[in-house]
Protein backbone atom coordinates (compact mmCIF):
# COMPACT_ATOMS: atom_id res chain seq x y z
CA UNK A 1 0.00 0.00 0.00
CA UNK A 2 1.50 2.98 -0.81
CA UNK A 3 1.77 5.76 1.85
CA UNK A 4 -1.22 7.71 3.43
CA UNK A 5 -1.37 10.59 4.73
CA UNK A 6 -4.33 12.52 7.10
CA UNK A 7 -4.23 16.05 6.64
CA UNK A 8 -6.95 18.52 7.86
CA UNK A 9 -8.29 20.24 5.01
CA UNK A 10 -7.50 23.74 4.70
CA UNK A 11 -9.75 25.10 2.09
CA UNK A 12 -12.46 24.15 0.31
CA UNK A 13 -11.73 25.53 -3.19
CA UNK A 14 -13.68 24.09 -5.76
CA UNK A 15 -11.44 21.44 -6.91
CA UNK A 16 -11.54 19.89 -3.45
CA UNK A 17 -15.38 20.07 -3.02
CA UNK A 18 -15.80 18.19 -6.37
CA UNK A 19 -13.38 15.54 -5.88
CA UNK A 20 -15.19 15.60 -2.22
CA UNK A 21 -18.53 14.97 -3.82
CA UNK A 22 -16.57 12.29 -6.17
CA UNK A 23 -16.02 10.49 -2.94
CA UNK A 24 -19.19 11.02 -1.17
CA UNK A 25 -21.25 9.43 -4.53
CA UNK A 26 -18.99 6.47 -5.14
CA UNK A 27 -18.79 5.36 -1.48
CA UNK A 28 -22.85 5.13 -1.09
CA UNK A 29 -23.03 3.12 -4.19
CA UNK A 30 -25.89 0.85 -3.83
CA UNK A 31 -26.67 2.66 -0.51
CA UNK A 32 -28.43 5.36 -1.76
CA UNK A 33 -31.24 5.42 0.59
CA UNK A 34 -27.92 6.71 3.31
CA UNK A 35 -26.04 9.03 1.28
CA UNK A 36 -25.37 10.82 -2.36
CA UNK A 37 -29.14 11.35 -3.18
CA UNK A 38 -27.44 13.07 -5.52
CA UNK A 39 -24.75 15.74 -6.30
CA UNK A 40 -26.55 18.96 -5.70
CA UNK A 41 -27.66 17.30 -1.96
CA UNK A 42 -23.79 16.13 -1.71
CA UNK A 43 -22.98 19.80 -2.31
CA UNK A 44 -25.15 21.40 -0.17
CA UNK A 45 -24.27 18.81 2.79
CA UNK A 46 -20.62 19.12 2.09
CA UNK A 47 -20.31 22.40 2.64
CA UNK A 48 -22.54 22.98 5.30
CA UNK A 49 -19.87 20.00 7.03
CA UNK A 50 -17.47 22.43 6.26
CA UNK A 51 -18.89 25.81 7.62
CA UNK A 52 -19.64 23.72 10.64
CA UNK A 53 -16.51 21.59 11.33
CA UNK A 54 -13.66 23.22 9.29
CA UNK A 55 -11.01 22.21 12.43
CA UNK A 56 -12.53 18.96 12.05
CA UNK A 57 -12.54 18.06 8.54
CA UNK A 58 -9.61 15.56 7.88
CA UNK A 59 -8.85 14.06 4.96
CA UNK A 60 -6.60 10.82 3.37
CA UNK A 61 -4.22 11.50 0.92
CA UNK A 62 -2.75 9.05 -1.50
CA UNK A 63 0.32 11.13 -3.01
CA UNK A 64 -1.57 14.48 -3.83
CA UNK A 65 -4.99 12.83 -4.40
CA UNK A 66 -7.60 12.66 -1.79
CA UNK A 67 -8.64 9.07 -0.93
CA UNK A 68 -10.96 9.65 1.95
CA UNK A 69 -12.53 12.02 4.17
CA UNK A 70 -14.02 12.53 7.87
CA UNK A 71 -15.89 15.48 9.28
CA UNK A 72 -15.52 15.84 13.42
CA UNK A 73 -17.64 18.23 15.16
CA UNK A 74 -16.54 18.75 18.84
CA UNK A 75 -19.40 21.57 19.08
CA UNK A 76 -22.37 19.55 18.49
CA UNK A 77 -25.27 20.05 20.75
CA UNK A 78 -27.49 16.73 20.66
CA UNK A 79 -30.81 17.27 21.58
CA UNK A 80 -30.62 13.49 22.54
CA UNK A 81 -28.44 14.28 24.92
CA UNK A 82 -29.83 17.68 25.66
CA UNK A 83 -25.95 19.13 25.49
CA UNK A 84 -22.79 19.42 23.86
CA UNK A 85 -21.18 16.52 22.84
CA UNK A 86 -18.64 15.27 19.70
CA UNK A 87 -20.10 14.56 16.32
CA UNK A 88 -19.25 12.18 13.04
CA UNK A 89 -20.87 14.15 10.31
CA UNK A 90 -19.54 12.25 7.65
CA UNK A 91 -17.02 9.78 6.73
CA UNK A 92 -16.20 8.10 3.65
CA UNK A 93 -13.54 6.61 1.53
CA UNK A 94 -13.46 6.08 -2.40
CA UNK A 95 -14.50 3.05 -3.23
CA UNK A 96 -11.13 2.62 -5.00
CA UNK A 97 -9.40 3.42 -1.95
CA UNK A 98 -11.76 0.68 0.43
CA UNK A 99 -10.49 -2.20 2.45
CA UNK A 100 -6.70 -0.68 2.74
CA UNK A 101 -6.96 0.80 6.31
CA UNK A 102 -7.41 4.95 5.39
CA UNK A 103 -11.15 4.66 7.29
CA UNK A 104 -8.88 3.24 10.54
CA UNK A 105 -6.34 6.23 9.84
CA UNK A 106 -9.36 8.90 9.59
CA UNK A 107 -11.07 7.33 12.75
CA UNK A 108 -8.11 7.23 14.58
CA UNK A 109 -7.41 11.23 13.69
CA UNK A 110 -10.47 12.15 14.54
CA UNK A 111 -10.69 10.22 18.11
CA UNK A 112 -7.69 11.79 19.21
CA UNK A 113 -9.33 15.02 17.91
CA UNK A 114 -12.34 14.99 19.72
CA UNK A 115 -11.26 13.51 23.20
CA UNK A 116 -9.31 16.86 23.49
CA UNK A 117 -12.71 18.50 24.23
CA UNK A 118 -15.50 16.33 24.36
CA UNK A 119 -16.40 13.30 26.90
CA UNK A 120 -18.91 11.61 24.34
CA UNK A 121 -19.20 11.57 20.75
CA UNK A 122 -22.57 10.70 18.64
CA UNK A 123 -22.97 9.46 15.00
CA UNK A 124 -25.63 7.96 12.81
CA UNK A 125 -25.42 5.27 10.70
CA UNK A 126 -27.56 3.75 8.30
CA UNK A 127 -29.92 0.83 9.84
CA UNK A 128 -28.54 -1.95 6.90
CA UNK A 129 -25.15 -0.50 6.79
CA UNK A 130 -23.98 -3.28 8.95
CA UNK A 131 -20.24 -2.87 7.53
CA UNK A 132 -19.83 0.70 9.33
CA UNK A 133 -21.94 -0.27 12.47
CA UNK A 134 -19.41 -3.03 13.20
CA UNK A 135 -16.41 -0.59 11.94
CA UNK A 136 -17.74 1.90 14.64
CA UNK A 137 -18.21 -0.65 17.27
CA UNK A 138 -14.59 -1.81 17.12
CA UNK A 139 -13.85 2.02 18.42
CA UNK A 140 -16.32 1.03 21.36
CA UNK A 141 -19.48 3.08 20.19
CA UNK A 142 -22.74 1.25 21.14
CA UNK A 143 -25.95 1.40 19.52
CA UNK A 144 -28.25 3.70 21.88
CA UNK A 145 -31.66 4.09 19.86
CA UNK A 146 -33.02 4.85 16.13
CA UNK A 147 -34.63 7.92 14.29
CA UNK A 148 -36.33 6.28 11.42
CA UNK A 149 -33.70 3.93 8.88
CA UNK A 150 -30.80 5.98 11.25
CA UNK A 151 -29.17 4.18 14.38
CA UNK A 152 -27.75 6.76 16.82
CA UNK A 153 -24.38 5.47 18.29
CA UNK A 154 -22.25 6.99 21.03
CA UNK A 155 -19.17 6.39 22.60
CA UNK A 156 -17.85 7.62 25.96
CA UNK A 157 -14.10 8.94 25.55
CA UNK A 158 -11.85 10.46 28.40
CA UNK A 159 -11.37 13.81 27.83
CA UNK A 160 -7.73 14.17 27.02
CA UNK A 161 -7.06 10.46 26.34
CA UNK A 162 -5.20 10.32 23.03
CA UNK A 163 -5.91 6.40 22.58
CA UNK A 164 -8.53 5.19 19.84
CA UNK A 165 -9.75 2.89 22.54
CA UNK A 166 -9.93 0.18 19.20
CA UNK A 167 -10.64 -2.66 20.56
C1 LIG B 1 -16.81 2.95 6.38
C2 LIG B 1 -15.62 3.32 5.48
C3 LIG B 1 -15.35 4.81 5.59
C4 LIG B 1 -14.40 2.54 5.93
O1 LIG B 1 -13.29 2.93 5.14
P1 LIG B 1 -12.16 1.88 4.67
O2 LIG B 1 -10.99 2.65 4.20
O3 LIG B 1 -12.75 0.90 3.75
O4 LIG B 1 -11.84 1.20 6.06
P2 LIG B 1 -10.57 0.33 6.45
O5 LIG B 1 -9.94 -0.29 5.25
O6 LIG B 1 -9.69 1.12 7.35
O7 LIG B 1 -11.23 -0.76 7.34
C5 LIG B 1 -12.12 -1.67 6.76
C6 LIG B 1 -13.05 -2.10 7.84
O8 LIG B 1 -14.31 -1.49 7.60
C7 LIG B 1 -15.32 -2.48 7.60
N1 LIG B 1 -16.35 -2.01 6.67
C8 LIG B 1 -17.08 -0.90 6.88
N2 LIG B 1 -17.97 -0.73 5.91
C9 LIG B 1 -17.80 -1.72 5.05
C10 LIG B 1 -18.42 -2.06 3.83
N3 LIG B 1 -19.43 -1.37 3.32
N4 LIG B 1 -17.98 -3.14 3.16
C11 LIG B 1 -16.97 -3.85 3.67
N5 LIG B 1 -16.35 -3.57 4.84
C12 LIG B 1 -16.76 -2.51 5.51
C13 LIG B 1 -14.62 -3.76 7.27
O9 LIG B 1 -15.32 -4.80 7.89
C14 LIG B 1 -13.22 -3.60 7.86
O10 LIG B 1 -13.20 -4.02 9.18
P3 LIG B 1 -11.85 -4.64 9.84
O11 LIG B 1 -10.83 -3.58 9.87
O12 LIG B 1 -12.30 -5.06 11.19
O13 LIG B 1 -11.44 -5.78 8.95
C15 LIG B 1 -15.90 2.95 3.99
O14 LIG B 1 -16.25 1.59 3.93
C16 LIG B 1 -16.99 3.78 3.33
O15 LIG B 1 -16.73 4.86 2.79
N6 LIG B 1 -18.25 3.28 3.35
C17 LIG B 1 -19.34 3.95 2.69
C18 LIG B 1 -19.76 5.19 3.43
C19 LIG B 1 -20.18 4.86 4.85
O16 LIG B 1 -20.84 3.88 5.12
N7 LIG B 1 -19.77 5.76 5.79
C20 LIG B 1 -20.13 5.64 7.17
C21 LIG B 1 -21.49 6.22 7.32
S1 LIG B 1 -22.02 6.43 8.99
Amino acid sequence: MVEVKIERLKELDQETLERLIEIYMNAYEGMREYGGEGESYAKRYLRWCWNKAKDGFFVAKVGDEIAGFIVCDSDWYSKYEGRVVGAVHEFAVDKRFQGHGIGHRLMEKCLEYLAKQNDRIELWVGEKNEGAARFYEGYGFRRVGQSGIWVRMVKDVRKGDNSSGKN
